[in-house]
């Protein structure tokens, strides 16, 4: 796509975006470059021709899009360090969680188009669900900005005061989708399979139903329709599971969490 991308933080989720930004090719490794304050542990990327360097500043100057991957406590001082260098021609995208555009604009100051992208752990793998939102973008640049993420997975553009909610979907969701793996392994084991082969079998029947769902466009309950015969075992594993408070448990969690961090 030709634009050059700085990434301020080369973490965990940092290196992952600049993975996936150059195995999709949608940038050169020569149009990448990150920073972090200990570059030793960045030298594979650079070994792949990505620029690594601890100077935000040249960073940004070089690149007109830049990708604030540092966190939360790290962003007053790190977008402070910058702020002289946002001029009118960059983008800034921030991944960080929890700070607000208005936080972001109240630092920088300029009239530039802001991001929040909200990815999940799955990004290091170019599956991730991120969330989007963004001010005083132009239709080019918000496309830009979506195209960026699509090399990563899966993108949805969503309002602002959506964006604790997507962190709950989208980013603890994996983390309860694990527990829901977790509990068949622990069953499939209780019912004759040893672990290894338990928890292939648990987790290619999850990616599997959820492909299903994705690929084709059908509603869950459909699918059960598929699976559930008349007095056959799987309703009445189903049904005990709802006795037990399964969908009232997820959904009582997931509003719980919602809760922690919800700011309206
Ligand atoms: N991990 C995820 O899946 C995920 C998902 C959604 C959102 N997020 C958000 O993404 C952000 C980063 O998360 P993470 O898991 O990647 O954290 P992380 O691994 O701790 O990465 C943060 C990076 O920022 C660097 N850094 C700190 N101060 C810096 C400075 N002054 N200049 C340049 N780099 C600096 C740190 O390296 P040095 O100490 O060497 O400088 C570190 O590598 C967080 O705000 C998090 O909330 C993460």
């Amino acid at each position: 796509m030709g634009k050059k991308i700085a990434i301020i933080g080369g973490g965990n989720l940092g290196t992952a975006i600049a993975e996936g930004l150059l195995n999709s090719k949608f940038s050169k490794a020569t149009d990448i470059t990150i920073t972090r304050r200990n570059i030793a542990t960045l030298k594979s990327l650079n070994e792949k021709g990505i620029e690594i360097t601890a100077d935000n500043n040249a960073a940004v100057k070089n690149s007109e899009v830049i990708i604030l991957a540092v966190k939360p406590f790290q962003v007053a001082e790190v977008l402070n360090g910058i702020r002289k260098d946002l001029s009118d021609d960059k983008i800034l995208i921030s991944v960080v969680t929890g700070v607000l555009i208005s936080e972001l604009e109240s630092i920088v100051k300029n009239n530039i188009p802001y991001f929040r992208a909200m990815p999940n752990t799955a990004i290091a793998i170019r599956e991730s669900m991120t969330c989007i939102c963004c001010k005083d973008a132009d239709n080019a640049t918000t496309k830009y900005v979506n195209d960026l993420f699509s090399t990563v997975g899966k993108v949805v553009t969503i309002d602002e005061k959506l964006m604790e909610a997507a962190t709950i979907l989208a980013a603890c969701g994996t983390a309860y989708a694990m527990r829901y793996i977790r509990a068949n392994i622990q069953g499939g084991i209780e019912i004759g399979f040893d672990a290894a082969t338990a928890s292939l079998i648990a987790a290619q029947t999850v990616k599997g139903a959820a492909e299903l769902l994705l690929q084709k466009g059908s509603h869950p309950e459909q699918e059960i329709d598929k699976v559930t015969t008349p007095k056959g075992c799987t309703i009445a594993g189903l049904n005990e599971m709802e006795h037990q408070g399964f969908s009232s448990s997820l959904i009582r969690g997931i509003v719980a969490s919602y809760k922690k961090i919800a700011k309206d």
